[in-house]
């Protein structure tokens, strides 16, 4: 592998990604590691330092332990003259083919990296690993249906089959058919030890008449951690609870120049009493790591492209305090959506498109007399890593299509609305 050595550069996982992409593994470390630590690293051909404008924290300018340097490790640095090998990096863009080239020579010619990060030895060591970790013991999962949860569910099965016990709560804000879609391949396709709890009326009652978008969020989120420790306490017997935990989540949270991004919260928040070991196969992988890695397992195309669905689900796309039926308008409008822009071929380039159904009705017309109906707002953006995003121009045709679709096919709607906003000053979401 390579290391690279975080002085708190943003290009960092780029850089990660363009080394893997060459088909050599490489992990972030923070700056400071020791020599010992780094001599503890499974077979390290090379690191690179990588300096970026984060170098002085706290006033004070960081740097690595200079030891590193003596390491006997070939180093590849920018602006460190002490370098091994001090191949000048070039700035580096967001283009990974162009950081590719500019590292290629001092991954192979210098360093002497072989090429044997590919998905398929991923897959065995992963499933010799989970083997090695659990024994005949038993593992479980909350499977969401959304892309980690799913991969980590495909390559569970594949380790230990039966010892995996997958729940899947539809907490009644799903898309439409999708649940049904989770329980259709992993339990009738793969045979999956899958428990199905629909608690839509639970979840529902406990949203009645709360209109605040953080209120509604925290509710669903505790809710949802209540529900899967009910039904992990009806079972016996478990050690282990997997998580689909991905590599981007490690670098955000984990390393010390990084600023906190954010707290990731797969299904964290468990009682104390619960003590489970965690299995998280997927912890070194970036996300379009993860969808290889699906596929590799053999799941199907639509669910390892899957487009991100926030946790709260459509419950912050009704907006407002949630009422039956606008909820089933939103999963509606949001499921003509989906067909249409898979239709128009939309769906392969679009990062993410949903309806949005707000808390107000306005004056139309229908058979002749006056309707006074709720509007639906269609969002589509586009991003590389959600913190800022971009709107997509669809195509006046497309939209009147989409339009006219809602229009006759969803109760209680009479007009449609095309969100321009980009983030910022918008976010994705609206709540
Ligand atoms: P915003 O609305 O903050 O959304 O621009 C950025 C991205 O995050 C998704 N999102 C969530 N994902 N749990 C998630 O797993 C959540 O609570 C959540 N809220 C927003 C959102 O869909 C967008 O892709």
């Amino acid at each position: 592998m390579i290391v690279i050595l975080d002085l708190g550069s943003h290009e960092n996982t780029v850089l990660a990604r363009a080394i893997r992409a060459l088909g050599v593994y490489s992990e972030i470390y923070p700056h400071d590691i020791t020599i010992e630590e780094l001599k503890a690293l499974p077979n390290v051909k090379g690191i690179i330092i990588n300096g970026g404008p984060n170098n002085v924290i706290d006033g004070v300018a960081i740097d690595v332990n200079p030891d590193i340097y003596n390491a006997g490790i070939p180093v590849m640095a920018a602006g460190h003259d002490k370098a091994l090998c001090a191949v000048k990096l070039n700035r580096f863009t967001d283009d990974i083919e162009a950081i590719k080239n500019a590292v290629r020579p001092f991954v192979f010619d210098t360093c002497k990296a072989e090429t044997n990060w590919n998905m398929t030895n991923f897959v065995n060591d992963q499933i010799e690993l989970v083997r090695r970790q659990v024994g005949n013991r038993k593992v479980l999962l909350a499977l969401s249906g959304g892309v980690d949860s799913s991969v980590v569910a495909g390559l569970l099965l594949k380790a230990i089959g039966d010892n995996l016990v997958c729940v899947h709560v539809n907490h009644g804000l799903m898309r439409k058919g999708e649940s049904e879609a989770v329980v259709e391949l992993f339990k009738n396709q793969l045979k999956a030890n899958l428990i199905y709890v629909d608690v839509t009326d639970r979840f529902l009652d406990k949203l009645e008449n709360v209109a605040d978008p953080e209120e509604k969020r925290k509710i669903i989120g505790g809710e949802f951690i209540r529900v899967f420790e009910e039904e992990a306490r009806k079972l016996e017997g478990i050690d282990f609870l997997a998580q689909g935990t991905i590599y981007p989540d490690i670098v955000e949270s984990g390393t010390k120049t990084a600023k906190m991004v954010k707290s990731h919260h797969n299904v964290g928040g468990l009682p104390e009493d619960m003590k489970f070991e965690l299995v998280e196969p997927l912890r070194q992988l970036f996300k379009d790591e993860v969808r290889a890695c699906g596929l590799e397992l053999g799941l199907p195309h639509e669910m390892v492209y899957r487009q991100p669905f926030p946790g709260p689900g459509l419950g912050v796309r009704c907006l407002g305090a949630i009422t039956r039926d606008r909820l089933e308008a939103v999963r509606e409008a949001d499921a003509i959506l989906r067909e249409e822009f898979q239709n128009a071929g939309l769906d392969k380039k679009v990062w993410q498109y949903f309806t949005v159904v707000p808390d107000f009705k306005s004056v139309g017309v229908r058979d002749n007399a006056r309707s006074f109906e709720w509007p639906v707002i269609i969002r589509a953006v586009n991003t590389v890593d959600a913190m800022t995003a971009t709107i997509e121009t669809v195509d006046w045709p497309i939209l009147m299509k989409i339009t006219d679709r809602i229009l006759k096919e969803v109760k209680n709607v009479n007009r449609v609305c095309y969100d321009m906003s980009p983030k910022p000053n918008a976010t994705i979401e609206w709540e």
